[in-house]
């Protein structure tokens, strides 16, 4: 059985000169830059990132965002060359068919469900608290505890507007079914975000973030950060999903601080973004792994200012407890007295940016499904354009069911780990698979080259693996379980009905709106 067989990239090369007509080369590298900031500031930063100093970092999770933002740039260096040698929009999916073959394609293509059907699930779950905060704060109403919350939730010691409702469990959280069903229609319509619309998004979430970092600079209470990490007998906290103790190993210390890696790594998700408008840049083969690493970079610097803040503002454990939900307004009505406009204002401005996250990975989720369906690797469902707009309705409809189900029934803690640690896996395929073909195929051209291959790629995926490593057993068994059911639709139905395989070219004449491939 060829389980290696590559796709031909004369092949995917004839399928995108469709979708090039449409498609202009106008991306600069600033535009490129804002794509990839578009894509990458959302829950990561505004939702998790309390989380990751409450349960296991503290405030050393400013750490932990340095180690994060390690394994993503290594990986982001690998991930622009394998783009680069294949000078079409596309995802690790497309590029690892044409130079690793079907196995690990179908691998990192099932993987990158966690990453984007998963990741949409998890900002819409923090989407849906930010829109209670927001119905309290306007309209001094809320979506009670039990429709707002998953059964694996209890009201326990809430503050504010969950006060009257201690000991209610969740039921469904309607507000992020809510958010889901929206975007789902907005997108079948074939209303992509215009680049404007992007860049004013992206322009709004980093002033907040700028603000919050300078103006709660002087709000920072120094004993807050003593001692910087947690020490194994800091006690244990109840949450409202169950008791998180400090003893055990990747609660504390420095091991705390690489879980926390794991946990914050959800924010830098998205970077590769940028890869994707590879048929829109002016300059690709430059401008790419530019617009990648300076994406970072910049996300890396205000990331790491914005959680010294916070957790300067209000004790790590205050984020498992009263501000456990939208974490960042709380922090801010609770240390900057006289700054409730910010918290209101940054209420309303995350609804806005998690938006416009959960539009991308929606799009980014049914694109990928559309490729492989289209490579005959999954059903025909997936690839079924509908008759007027041009877009995977059916698609679109099926994952909104998907994501729903997590965003409707899971905590985020859960859902967000899930992305992480299938992201991080898809990292360590890319590193790797970049190190091997440096070796089995040298020749190949290489627009783009990874300085210091051996050292990038193996640090790379090592860094990587340290971090799953942290994320125990649990989240790997569940990566396995995925896995597992991967390979069981691979070998069922995939290598049967492979393109590839059996010499078929997929149909170039029915391409899809162009707004969708953009
Ligand atoms: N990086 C994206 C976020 O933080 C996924 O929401």
């Amino acid at each position: 059985m060829k389980l290696f067989i590559k796709k031909p990239i004369e092949q995917l090369l004839a399928a995108s000169r469709e979708t090039e007509k449409t498609l202009k080369r106008t991306l600069g590298l600033g535009s490129l830059i804002a794509l990839g900031i578009g894509a990458i500031i959302g829950a990561g930063i505004f939702v998790r990132t309390a989380a990751a100093a409450g349960e296991h970092a503290g405030p050393a999770v400013t750490i932990s965002f340095i180690i994060a933002a390690s394994g993503c740039a290594l990986a982001g260096l690998c991930y622009a060359e394998f783009a680069s040698m294949i000078p079409i929009a596309g995802s690790a999916y497309t590029y690892s068919y044409a130079t690793m073959g079907e196995l690990i394609a179908w691998i990192i293509g099932w993987d990158l469900v966690l990453e984007y059907a998963l990741g949409a699930a998890t900002v819409s779950i923090g989407w849906a608290q930010y829109f209670n905060e927001f119905l309290h704060t306007f309209f001094n109403v809320h979506i009670p505890y039990s429709l707002s919350h998953s059964p694996f939730e209890v009201a326990n010691l809430h503050s504010g507007m969950y006060a009257g409702e201690f000991g209610t469990r969740g039921m469904i959280d309607l507000p992020a079914i809510f958010i889901l069903l929206m975007l789902t229609m907005l997108l079948i319509r074939g209303m992509s975000e215009s680049a404007i619309v992007n860049n004013v998004i992206v322009i709004v979430k980093v002033a907040i973030v700028l603000m919050i970092i300078s103006l709660g600079w002087q709000f920072i209470n120094p004993a807050l950060h003593t001692p910087y990490m947690i020490p194994a007998d800091e006690g244990s906290v109840t949450t409202s999903t169950g008791v998180v103790n400090y003893a055990d190993t990747f609660n504390h210390g420095w091991l705390g601080v690489l879980r926390g890696a794991s946990v914050v790594f959800f924010a830098f998700i998205g970077f590769d973004a940028v890869s994707t408008a590879a048929q829109e840049a002016k300059n690709p083969q430059k401008d790419m792994p530019k617009g990648i690493l300076i994406s970072l970079v910049i996300c890396t610097a205000l990331y790491i200012l914005f959680s010294h803040v916070l957790t300067g503002l209000t004790s790590y454990k205050d984020f498992l407890v009263q501000g456990k939900e939208a974490s960042v307004t709380y922090a801010i009505k609770h240390a900057m007295p006289g700054y409730n406009w910010l918290a209101n204002l940054v209420t309303v401005a995350i609804l806005a940016g998690f938006s416009s996250v959960i539009l991308v990975m929606l799009m980014g989720q049914t694109r990928v499904f559309y490729t492989m369906s289209t490579d005959g690797l999954i059903p025909p469902v997936f690839s079924k354009l509908h008759p007027k707009h041009r877009t995977p309705y059916k698609s679109q409809w099926l994952f909104f069911v998907f994501v729903s189900l997590f965003a409707g029934f899971i905590p985020d803690s859960v859902v967000g780990e899930m992305v992480s640690i299938g992201t991080l896996f898809a990292f360590v395929l890319v590193c790797i698979g970049i190190f091997i073909l440096r070796k089995t195929d040298p020749n190949l051209e290489r627009p783009f080259r990874t300085p210091a291959y051996q050292v990038v790629c193996i640090l790379g995926a090592a860094i990587c693996a340290c971090m799953i490593a942290s994320e125990g057993l649990e989240n790997w068994l569940r990566l396995l379980v995925w896995l597992l059911i991967g390979f069981i639709i691979y070998f069922g139905y995939s290598v049967k009905r492979s393109h590839v395989r059996h010499g078929k070219v997929e149909g170039v004449d029915d391409p899809p709106n162009p707004n969708f491939m953009e």
